[in-house]
């Protein structure tokens, strides 16, 4: 582990641990309590309230009639719903330093990450997200016959939100954001492994002053308080961040049910495409980056790194030095750069698939060990000569393990990179603008980067093609998830 040089104690209080449900903090109804771990020590920070099928009950008539009586939507104008999301923003703000510090002692990743980049794309969102309230607006359209036709977006109604680990805070906006802007009202269920964040925005929400039962947030485990939600007769809607497991789950239970409407992101195989024309030094530590980066939890991780032949030797054995200077190590140190992975079933999974490169003949340049001997940390792990045929090319490894290819030619790689059942992100780099373009436009994928990689914006559209997912999340896109539209013919 890397000699600690600035590290300091985190001094956040751990606060809401219960259930927020009609806008009061209440215990599960069974009472049980489940604990949150420190991935970087493995001991329990707190209990927390475990929510179950009687608690989503409970949660969704307050959404119910949150929603109905229109507290939400009716009494409270657009404008003032976009006031509000704004005061969230303002208040997540002011709090940012104790929100990054719970984020990093609950996620692992580190402190002055969650500082630079997840507390201001949370904050953006939430922003960006007020602006659009009062501009939701329909058409007047020219229909045949004497009559006046018109649209309006109205909000889809009670909306389950379940959201994984990797971006606690951050997945709670995207989510929040344009639901709350549309004038949904909300259940949502945090991931078990990161519940402590969305309960303090929780609190939060509650001191902006949102009217009782417009967001319900019932942390719990997925088969129970997860599967209650997507089963729900009188939810309209379910969102999902996850598994492409848990996704099909979660289809079959809107078809099984009340055919709620379904959003997915899901995981991805996503290819970082790399010729040999490309700006060397941006492009290692872009790569870099574009799968270490969140201790390569990101479901847009570039975990496929396809690489020209021309450049191949070189790359690969930059990217080694590089991903061996790589520091990892205590989040609440300023020098680590890479914290533990969330828990102990993501670190034998992601150990498995570091056996599983080894035995497939994959050629291990760097890493492929754990370090230190409490906590889930695991070394920046490269492996070259990888094929397309091995396991660690098609599935999702969800770890900091990266997995380099060689290739030769334009049409090669971009049908190679095709060849997988996911299609959630691409990057290209190459200064050559036909090569670019030639990429951009035949990857199939919901977003590729051009010389650049994991650039987030709450006005660009995320979201996947093929089994990466179904709907885009941000920008204008990320509304029509959440509206129903109403046709209204008049007659003149
Ligand atoms: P998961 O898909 O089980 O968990 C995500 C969320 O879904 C959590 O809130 C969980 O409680 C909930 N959930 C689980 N089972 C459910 C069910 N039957 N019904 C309703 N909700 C349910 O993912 P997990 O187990 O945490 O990680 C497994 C793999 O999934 C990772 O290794 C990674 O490959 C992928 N993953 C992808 C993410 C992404 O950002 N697309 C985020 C997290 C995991
Ligand atoms: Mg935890």
């Amino acid at each position: 582990m890397a000699t600690a040089t600035q590290a300091f104690e985190p001094s956040v209080r751990v606060s809401a641990t219960q259930l927020l449900i009609n806008g009061k903090w209440v215990n599960s109804a069974s009472g049980k309590t489940f604990p949150t771990l420190n991935p970087a020590t493995g001991e329990v920070i707190t209990q927390v309230s475990e929510a179950d099928a009687v608690d989503v009950d409970r949660a969704v008539i307050a959404a119910r009639a949150a929603f109905e009586t229109g507290a939400w939507r009716r009494k409270m104008t657009a404008s003032q719903r976009g006031a509000m999301l704004n005061r969230l923003a303002d208040l997540i703000e002011k709090n940012a330093d104790e929100l990054a510090q719970l984020e990093s002692l609950d996620n692992g990743k580190p402190y002055h990450v969650a500082r630079a980049a997840d507390l201001p794309l949370t904050i953006a969102c939430y922003r960006y997200y007020a602006g659009w309230a009062d501009k939701i607006q329909g058409k007047t359209i020219p229909v045949n016959g004497n009559y006046f036709c018109y649209t309006k977006h109205e909000p889809v109604g009670v909306v389950g939100q379940i959201i994984p680990w990797n971006f606690p805070l951050l997945m709670q906006a995207w989510k929040l954001g344009p639901a709350l802007a549309t004038g949904c009202t909300v259940v949502m269920k945090p991931a078990e492994q990161t519940p402590l964040t969305a309960l303090r925005v929780g609190e939060l929400i509650m001191e902006a002053g949102f009217p009782d039962g417009v967001v319900n947030i019932l942390p719990g485990y997925g088969p129970t308080a997860g599967a209650s939600i997507a089963r729900h007769m009188d939810v309209d809607k379910v969102a999902f961040t996850g598994s492409t497991e848990v996704g099909h789950l979660i289809m079959r239970a809107a078809a099984d049910t009340n055919l709620k409407r379904v959003t997915l992101e899901l995981g991805g195989k996503s290819p970082n495409i790399v010729f040999a024309d490309a700006d060397m030094d941006a492009a290692i530590e872009g790569a870099h980056f574009a799968l270490f980066f969140n201790q390569g939890q990101c479901c847009c991780a570039g975990s496929r790194l396809f690489v020209e032949e021309k450049c191949y030797d070189e790359f690969v054995e930059r990217s080694a030095a590089r991903a061996k200077k790589r520091t990892v190590g205590n989040p609440f140190d300023k020098n680590t750069e890479q914290g533990p992975q969330v828990d102990q079933d993501q670190f034998d999974k992601v150990m498995g698939y570091i056996e599983k490169g080894k035995s497939e003949n994959a050629k291990l340049m760097a890493g492929g060990g754990r370090v230190g001997d409490k906590g889930y940390f695991i070394e920046p792990t490269v492996f070259a000569d990888v094929t397309d045929n091995m396991t660690i090319a098609q599935e999702e490894i969800f770890g900091p393990v990266m997995s380099i290819l060689k290739f030769k030619s334009v049409d090669e790689v971009a049908a190679r990179a095709n060849k997988s059942a996911y299609g959630l992100a691409a990057a290209v780099w190459t200064k050559d603008i036909s090569k670019a373009h030639a990429i951009a436009d035949s990857v199939r994928a919901g977003t590729v980067w051009v010389n650049c990689y994991d650039v987030f914006d709450a006005g660009a559209p995320f979201g996947g093609f093929k089994q990466s997912g179904i709907g885009r999340e941000l920008g204008e896109y990320g509304l029509a998830n959440y509206t129903e539209i109403k046709t209204v013919t008049v007659k003149l």
